[in-house]
Parts: C-alpha cells; structure tokens; sequence
C-alpha cells in the first residue's frame, strides 16, 4: 500500500495498491488515521462487490442501513445507491442525491463517523463532491462570530430534502409531512463540535439541514446569526467559488472515504441524462459525535 500527498489538491491523501482482502491491520490502521486527520482518502483502482463494499466500510466503523429502504442496494441494505440507471429488471436506488450542504445523518440521533463514496458509473463529465472543512470554517470566522456561537447549539431537520416515497402518491401532503416530523424528529447539537479524535473544533450546521440556533439555556437567537456563520463558511455560494470549497472529481475505481463530523459536502452532478450511478456505505465509530459535555 502506498499513500501518496495530492499535489494541487486541498485535502486527503491518495492510495494506491491497496486491496482490502489482503490488507494488514497495519495498513487498515494507517488509513483510518489518515481519514480523521487528513479528512479525505482516496482508495484507487478499487474493484468490489456491494458485499466486499460492505466489508471494507466494517473497518472504519458499524455500517449502518439507511432509514429508508428505497436507497438500499438490492444485494445489501448496507449499500445506498444513488443512480439514474435503467435496468431490464427496473431502477434501484435514487436518482441525483445530495445536491445540497450537509453532513451525512447530521438530522439524526447518531450522526454517522465515516462516509465511504464508491462511483460504479461515471458520466462523461460533472461528477463530483464538494466540500468544505468545517474546522477550517470555524477557525477563519471572525472573532465576534466565534464569541457569538460559544455556548449554542443549533437544531437540524432532514425536513426540506426528505425525497417523496413511491408510497406516498396520492397521500395528503400534510400527512406526509407529519410523517417526516414523526419518522425524522429535528435534533439538537452544539454548534462547534470537539471533534472526539482530533481535538479540533468542528462547526457544525449545513444549510440543507441546520434551521434554527439557540443559547444552551434553550432561548433562540437570530436567524440572521445562522445565516452569517453559513455565509462566512461558504455554504451560502451557489456558484460554489468560496475559498472554503473544493471539488472532488472521480475516476474509474476511486473509492473515497471522509470524516463526516468535520466535512460538510454537497454532491455534484452532470446536468445531463447519462446514466451515473454511485454507491454508499456509512460507519458509526466507537466516538461520541463531540468530545464536549451536553449541556
Ligand atoms: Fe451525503
């Protein structure tokens, strides 16, 4: 196995001649400090099975099957596949997922550690992840916006992308929404994360999921101090050319993990029709989401 620095690259580091059938727990342990420290590792020139997927993700972490079955992958619940593929035998997956600032699960009690990204089929251009470093965010705030976050907490909603189900044609609009809050209850975090293995302070809030902010006592604060701290990280760009945002592209092969606490991402992808399809599996640690105390 062989790591390699990115040269022109931002973040992570590029790995080379790894095969997770034959890797020691020397290398296995090589990379898992790698994606906490360095934030992004990408495995080249992979070739696995959704089962092997599944298995190699079982290093970082437990996989965790997302909540709702119409992502799961038809061999493993484990594998989420976003895909606009036609098949003899019918779609799996969900089209074009991710196209907004988030952390994977950041809307549920048990926000996932590791997200492992695995491209099956790429289009001819335009597929991508952006990121943003959210400690970095944290330490470039100004230091008024930094005193003025102390001490809150923010409260996150998978409520705005929840995807409508098949199942729910025909049903009321409210009922299904009523499902969203019942299904998906808005979680309550602090809005700078201790990162629980680095140490390093994690802004924690993306636009897609984050839609309020309070004092730890529970009394809310603007929403115009919500928008300035997701302005000033970059979140707030649509044409994604904030100096905190990098790209990600792919090749055939690649197999790219990251820190889900630090890294908030936002999927690109090809504004076209051809056929893409992408695979996932996430991983809790054996970590609390922040080292800090609950207050
Ligand atoms: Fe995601």
């Amino acid at each position: 196995m062989k790591v390699v620095t990115r040269p022109g690259q931002r973040r992570g580091v590029e790995v080379h001649e790894f095969a997770s059938a034959t890797a020691s727990s020397d290398d296995l342990a090589t990379l898992r400090r790698h994606i906490y420290h360095d934030k992004i590792v990408v495995l080249k020139s992979q070739t696995l099975d959704s089962a092997d997927f599944v298995a190699l993700g079982a290093e970082f972490g437990t996989p965790v099957p997302y909540y709702e079955p119409m992502y799961h992958h038809p061999d493993s619940e484990f594998v989420f596949v976003s895909s606009n593929v036609h098949r003899e035998t019918g779609r799996i997956g969900v089209p074009k997922t991710g196209a907004f600032w988030h952390c994977d699960y950041q809307f549920m009690p048990t926000p996932f550690a590791v997200t492992l990204f695995y491209p099956q089929q790429l289009p001819t251009a335009s597929r991508g992840t952006y990121f943003i470093d959210m400690a970095d965010a944290y330490r470039r705030l100004t230091p008024q916006l930094r005193e003025a976050i102390t001490d809150t907490f923010c409260w996150h909603s998978a409520r705005r992308y929840v995807k409508i189900r098949p199942t729910d044609v025909f049903r009321p609009l409210a009922e299904v929404i009523a499902d969203v809050e019942r299904i998906t209850p808005a979680q309550r975090w602090p809005s700078v994360l201790i990162h629980p293995i680095t140490g390093e302070r994690v802004l924690y809030l993306s636009e897609a999921f984050t839609y309020a902010i309070e004092h730890a006592s529970g009394q809310p604060l603007p929403e115009s101090l919500l928008s300035q701290i997701l302005a000033e990280c970059g979140q707030l760009d649509e044409h994604c050319a904030h100096d905190n945002i990098f790209l990600q592209s792919y090749e055939p092969g690649d197999l790219v993990l990251w820190d889900n606490r630090t890294l908030v991402h936002r999927a690109l992808h090809n504004p076209g029709n051809e056929a893409t399809e992408s695979w996932r599996v996430t991983v809790l640690d054996d970590h609390p989401l922040s080292a800090q105390e609950p207050t």
